[in-house]
């Protein structure tokens, strides 16, 4: 094996993980040996996984390899059978339903289609992520001049305030996803999860909304995982790759020492838990 791709629980990966600590910190999502299943189907069959404060880390695996599940159990909406997931400091797989309340509000969270309010104001979607905490709403039912501030220079850092009272459904594919992206910064997330946020862009803007990401995830310093389909997006965007394949973590490498060639055994045939092409 090329000692740039770390087959999880080799000592590679050990080496890895060690240096990687050193580098950034404590990791604050730290997943072992964690099982996933619907009803009788495996999709997480022992994955284990760290992130560190400050990287983009790129999640790649065919279609139903259990990118979005893995995601799920990281805000414990995943049916966890075994194994550990703590997240920001918090057991998952051990919380109550206010400490979960907690943990989701702590983890900001990206989606494909955005899932914005269409008709509300652009203002409007972003301050809807401070709902998680206390105090944005005031007396009269109004958000709070202080989180109407904070929802502006969010609008300001990803380069749209001047869409600020527009309806979120009058904006184009890559604007609604930067409001998408202040709305989950609203919430003051200590880590930000990412699912196939550039799916439905197209690859200028796709670039330009994984830019703001890894611009997130430095400045912020706050791990930000993301699910990717576009492997050359994975490769120019990222700090680190990590492969799923049947459940399981192949793969975790600096993307920078990473030879691409071995991405494909997370494709082959055999790699996918189903037959949807995507
Ligand atoms: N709520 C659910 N109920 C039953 N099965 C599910 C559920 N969610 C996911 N699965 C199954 O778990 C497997 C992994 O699904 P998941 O959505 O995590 O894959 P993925 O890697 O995100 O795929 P894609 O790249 O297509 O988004 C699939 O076989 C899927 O059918
Ligand atoms: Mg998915």
């Amino acid at each position: 094996m090329s000692a740039a791709v770390r087959t999880a629980g080799s000592p590679d990966a050990a080496r890895g993980l060690r240096s990687l600590e050193t580098e950034h910190g404590l990791p604050l999502v730290t997943v072992r040996d964690l099982y996933v299943s619907y009803g009788e189907q495996a999709v997480l069959e022992g994955f284990d996984l760290d992130l560190f404060p400050g990287e983009l880390v790129a999640l790649l695996g065919a279609s139903g390899s259990g990118k979005s599940t893995l995601m799920k159990s990281l805000t414990g909406f995943a049916p966890v059978t075994s194994g550990s997931a703590r997240v920001a400091g918090h057991d998952v797989t051990q919380l109550a339903r206010g400490e979960l309340r907690v943990l989701r509000s702590q983890v900001g969270q990206v989606f494909q289609q955005f899932n914005l309010i269409p008709r509300l104001s652009v203002l409007t979607n972003v301050l809807t992520g401070a709902l998680h905490g206390a105090g944005a709403i005031n007396a009269v039912g109004g958000f709070s001049g202080a989180h109407r501030r904070r929802a502006m220079e969010l609008l300001d850092r990803v380069g749209i305030a001047h869409k600020a009272t527009m309806p979120a459904r009058s904006l184009s594919g890559g604007q609604q996803q930067r409001v998408a992206i202040a709305r989950a910064l609203m919430q003051q997330p200590k880590v930000l999860l990412a699912d196939e946020p550039v799916a439905s862009l197209d690859p200028k803007l796709a670039g330009s909304v994984l830019r703001l990401l890894r611009e997130i995830a430095t400045h912020d310093g706050i791990p930000v995982l993301v699910s990717l389909h576009v492997l050359p997006l994975a490769l120019t965007h990222s700090d680190r790759i990590v492969g799923l394949r049947h459940g399981r973590m192949l793969v975790s490498a600096p993307t920078a020492e990473l030879d691409p060639t071995k991405l494909a055994v997370l494709y082959d045939e055999e790699g996918r838990h189903d037959d949807d092409d995507h």
